[in-house]
């Protein structure tokens, strides 16, 4: 399909549904949901299918579970450490992400995604670390994947933990370049896919490398290794915790990533920026951060009916574990009616840094 077939796609298949989503055969646009074969009160009483446990399993939509779940997790050198500003999450040490790949794979989760803190004396303008075949992130997926063959490895691809500026991209009188940079990402990718990493996530926002990026694996034999697609992510105070945790934050203060990141007033945008992937390539796409951008979940998924995934980021988790600490909320159930929403909105899947913790409560019942 091109572009053109996509948007256009995109466009009569949300006529063909009303505003909830659900394709009712001659619902207008934008309709409210149709009431006809619906009794009114007293005869209709919706608490009904709400009054026991065993009816609201029943008549329930969505469900959560182990399968949509990816978990992201830090590696470093040396010993494995807190991260203060997410409670519950550490960095790992290579041996720790193995032996922790072991227990999500025993919990049933399908794939972890390996972000890597980079020493500063490692760190460069160009980011040239990140090709690094014995980097950090190449020795953990390769670790995991002779200990665990059968878990999925997802990688990062974006400089921004690689350089000594913290941009995802190359900088040329402080302007992140597009096409030099793409260059780049396609060797990074490369790189990791020759470390075994299965799936290939973009995460720079730069126009035009998820086909370059695809190109490139092709090339190289790589056709096999899949491409998730960070396509709408936006430029957002949500990732501070995850900076914090990694290192990434610019030196100065306030990575200003807007000249690449998406604005998050815009929607229609992020349709453009889907189709875009999908064309050049994509097997699956993301929306990120989640919470704050369900509607947008919901539009990528009616449009293109790809497998759509939500990234729960480092903010979210981070309000949600503080609260819940101070006795704010009760921590359980606001991360499973947080992720349940992923679901209704249309996520396929979630990374979430809750997903080990997710995985025993779904077991447990
Ligand atoms: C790197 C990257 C970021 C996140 C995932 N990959 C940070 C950023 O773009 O600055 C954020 C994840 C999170 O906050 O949990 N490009």
């Amino acid at each position: 399909m091109n572009i053109r077939n996509i948007l256009q796609y995109s466009r009569s298949e949300a006529k063909a549904k009303d505003r909830d989503g659900v394709r009712r055969a001659g619902a207008e646009v934008g309709g409210a949901p149709s009431t006809a074969a619906m009794a009114a009160y007293p005869q209709t009483r919706l608490r009904r299918n709400r009054a026991s446990a065993w009816s609201r399993r029943l008549v329930s939509e969505n469900r959560l579970g182990a399968d949509d779940l990816i978990w992201p997790v830090f590696v470093q050198e040396g010993e494995s450490t807190e991260v203060a500003s997410m409670p519950g999450v550490k960095r790992l040490t290579i041996e720790r992400v193995v032996e922790a790949a072991g227990e999500a794979k025993e919990l049933g989760i399908p794939a972890i995604a390996i972000f890597p803190v980079i020493d500063d004396a490692l760190k460069s303008d160009g980011g040239d670390e990140a090709l690094n075949r014995d980097n950090i992130v190449c020795r953990a997926v390769a670790a995991v994947k002779a200990a665990n063959p059968d878990i999925g490895i997802m990688c990062d691809v974006a400089l921004d933990l690689f350089t000594t500026h913290g941009h995802d991209g190359l900088t040329r009188a402080g302007v992140v370049v597009n096409d030099e940079t793409v260059e780049v990402l396609c060797r990074q990718a490369l790189v990791q896919a020759e470390a075994g990493c299965d799936i290939i996530a973009p995460s720079d926002m730069m126009d035009g490398r998820v086909g370059a990026i695809r190109r490139t694996l092709d090339e190289a034999g790589f056709e096999r290794v899949l491409i998730l697609a960070y396509s709408a992510k936006y430029a957002s105070a949500f990732y501070g915790p995850f900076r914090d945790a990694l290192g990434s934050a610019a030196p100065l203060g306030g990575n200003d990533k807007r000249a690449y990141q998406m604005d998050p007033a815009n929607s229609d945008e992020a349709l453009r920026e889907v189709a875009l992937d999908i064309a050049e390539g994509a097997d699956m796409v993301m929306v990120k951060p989640g919470m704050p951008y369900l509607d947008i979940i919901r539009r990528v998924k009616d449009a293109f009916a790809m497998p759509t995934f939500a990234y729960q980021v480092s903010g979210e988790y981070a309000m949600l574990k503080a609260a819940a600490q101070n006795g704010w909320l009760d921590g359980e159930a606001a991360m499973m009616e947080s992720l349940i929403a992923f679901k209704r909105a249309g996520a396929d899947g979630v990374l979430t840094y809750a997903a080990i913790e997710t995985a025993k409560r779904l077991k447990a019942g």
